[in-house]
């Protein structure tokens, strides 16, 4: 198969990042159709898109021999059933994370792809971006010794959508955003999530107090794996200044930082001494080129019947570290990661 033809399931905001990578950015991709169950949406992105075959239902969808890949960028309480049923119709699988809301879909996620040979990667882009992968290269190197601490750092300018605001149905921000924090801290510590403490408090959207008493929109939680790496992961949205991933890593030999909260190439400085920097302004500047290359990756992964980078089990250990966090949450305590 030299080129791999896609079919996008759920075209809004991370949708259309990849979208627009599929059609006009990799050049061994088609994106040849879209679904949504929004008919509007579907119809004003096909426009856009230059893709014709729209569909608000997915079985009508995966009938059609429209496509060999399919990349799942609904909200992520609908991952599971779509993600199943596009194994099924034998569809390689590119799943946005994280993965889901409870452990046992994603393992029933993992058992559909492999049962049915395709392919799956879960879209945790920063292990393709630069910094983050040579700062894996330089502690696989050993030059600066054993990791020691992994301090992550997610903050975003809005807030999640709407079907975050109950924590107890979608796992709140440590899910929807700090998934990314979970996966990259694991990643660099090489271990696994043992336990995990959690603070969490909502400071600046009072509005959903009553309705969503659980809802946080500023949380800590303290890690320790297997090895012994110890960390903190903390989110806030929305934050006022611009979006914000940072990761700094003490090792026995040294320190490696990642990212910084200057975005942009612009400075200016006036008579009263006042300096101005732009912030990133979102993740998907922030990330631009590793959504693309996490999606290059995956095709090679099919059409050279290669694994894939990030897999499903990344996305599961993601998953249970998230569940643990919120259940400390509510506990008060420390809690195992794995259960
Ligand atoms: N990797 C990243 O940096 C990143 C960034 C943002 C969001 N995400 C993830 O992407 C997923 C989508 O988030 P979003 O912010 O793009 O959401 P969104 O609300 O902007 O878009 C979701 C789209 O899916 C459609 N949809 C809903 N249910 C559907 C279904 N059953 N079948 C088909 N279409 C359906 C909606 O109509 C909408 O157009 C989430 O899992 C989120 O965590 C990842």
């Amino acid at each position: 198969m030299d080129r791999t033809r896609f079919c996008l399931i759920g075209a809004g905001r991370a949708g259309m990042v990849h979208a627009r990578n599929l059609a006009f950015n990799i050049k061994n991709a088609d994106l040849t159709a879209i679904v949504d169950i929004d008919s509007k949406v579907a119809g004003k992105r096909g426009e856009e898109l230059g893709v014709t075959n729209l569909f608000t239902d997915l079985d009508e969808a995966l009938s059609s021999d429209l496509f060999d890949a399919v990349v799942v960028v609904t909200p992520t309480f609908t991952h599971r059933e779509i993600l199943v049923k596009c194994a099924e119709a034998k569809k390689h699988v590119f799943c946005e994370k994280p993965m889901s809301i409870r452990p046992e879909e994603a393992r029933a996620m993992i058992e559909a792809t492999s049962k049915n040979s395709v392919k799956l990667q879960i879209g945790f882009m920063r292990r393709f971006d630069p910094p983050f992968l040579h700062a894996r290269e330089v502690i696989d190197s050993g030059e600066l010794g054993e990791v020691m601490i992994v301090k992550s750092v997610g903050r975003g300018p809005g807030l999640p959508p709407p079907w975050t605001y109950n924590v107890a149905e979608s796992n709140g921000l440590l899910g929807e955003v700090n998934s990314h924090d979970f996966d990259s801290t694991r990643w660099l510590a090489g271990s696994e999530y043992r336990r995990v403490y959690a603070e969490a408090v909502n400071r600046k959207v009072k509005k959903l107090e009553k309705e969503y008493p659980d809802f946080y929109d500023n949380v800590v939680c303290t890690v320790r794996f297997d090895n012994d790496v110890i960390g903190t992961i903390d989110g806030t949205c929305p934050v006022d200044y611009g979006y914000d991933a940072r990761t700094e890593i003490v090792l026995t030999g040294g320190l490696i930082s990642i990212g910084e909260v200057r975005g942009q190439a612009y400075f200016s400085c006036d008579v009263h001494g006042v300096i101005r920097e732009n912030a990133w302004g979102s993740w998907r500047n922030r990330f631009k080129d590793a959504y693309l290359d996490e999606m290059r990756s995956f095709i090679t992964s099919v059409t050279d019947d290669r694994p894939t980078l990030v897999t499903g089990q990344d996305g599961l250990a993601t998953v249970q570290a998230v569940v643990a966090a919120n259940r400390s949450l509510k506990s008060g305590a420390v809690e195992e990661v794995g259960s």
